[in-house]
């Protein structure tokens, strides 16, 4: 016996026409996209939505400063030193370095080299906080991409609050002058402990300490890739 007549077939066909809907005349017409420019649906200017009514306050109220919120003076360039609403102190860099910590090790690295435990697992390397195309970006750089995200990293608005975007801006200077700072920088204490380091600890026992096999693990980790 045939599986199924030709009849059938056909009469199959028919049935699925109609259940998935034979009438593109309503979905394929013209239409516009939300918020599109140009197009003036309702007179009141160019755009497809409706203009907002005049006094319209936002839900949580207006982000009117541009160089708190956006990173930007009023002449749309990156600020060159926080806001005025933030006070450079030792504990806002702190503030900085446990947030970092939190959000940005994982792919930048404690020091900012790219080199996070996110990317040695296989992410796409960011650049080194270190480059000198980066020390030569200003603060308010940090603050817009955490705010708006960069390529392939997503933003952090959502996820880190306002001033806590600028302690880890802030901390991200930190990190850069950390990896190039110059000895006039330093104390003369720490010079000196510079000069002469303290002599490394070495464990009794076998000759291989704990940290010495600590070293030889991170040799081998590094020689898998
Ligand atoms: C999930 C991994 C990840 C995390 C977490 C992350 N980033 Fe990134 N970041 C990247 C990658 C990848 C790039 C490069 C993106 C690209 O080039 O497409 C990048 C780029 C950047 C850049 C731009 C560098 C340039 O080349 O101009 C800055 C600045 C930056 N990140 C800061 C931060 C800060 C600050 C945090 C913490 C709030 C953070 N990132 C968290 C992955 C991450």
């Amino acid at each position: 016996m045939k599986w199924m007549s030709m009849k059938n077939w056909v009469l199959c066909g028919l049935v699925l026409a109609t259940m998935t809907g034979c009438h593109p005349d309503l979905w394929n017409q013209d239409r516009y996209e939300p918020l599109e420019s140009g197009a003036s649906v309702f007179g009141e200017g160019e755009s497809s939505a409706r203009m907002l009514v005049e006094g319209t306050v936002p839900y949580q109220g207006a982000k009117l400063d541009d160089a708190y919120y956006r990173g930007r003076n009023t002449n749309g360039e990156l600020l060159t030193a926080l806001p005025e609403q933030m006070t450079l102190s030792r504990e806002l860099l702190k503030r900085g370095q446990e947030r970092y910590g939190i959000y940005c090790s994982p792919c930048h690295g404690d020091q900012g080299a790219g080199d996070g435990m996110i990317v040695q697992r296989g992410f796409v390397p960011p650049t080194n906080f270190s480059a000198p195309r980066l020390l030569e970006s200003p603060v308010g750089y940090y603050f817009e991409v955490m705010t708006n995200g960069f390529g392939r990293m997503y933003s952090y608005a959502s996820r880190i609050p306002v001033e806590d975007r600028w302690a880890i801006a802030a901390y991200v200077r930190v990190l850069q002058l950390s990896q190039n700072a110059t000895p006039d920088l330093l104390t003369d204490e720490l010079l000196n402990k510079a000069k002469n380091p303290p002599a490394p600890k070495v464990e009794a026992g076998h000759g291989a300490g704990h940290e010495a096999d600590n070293h030889e693990n991170k040799e081998e980790a590094k020689g898998e890739h």
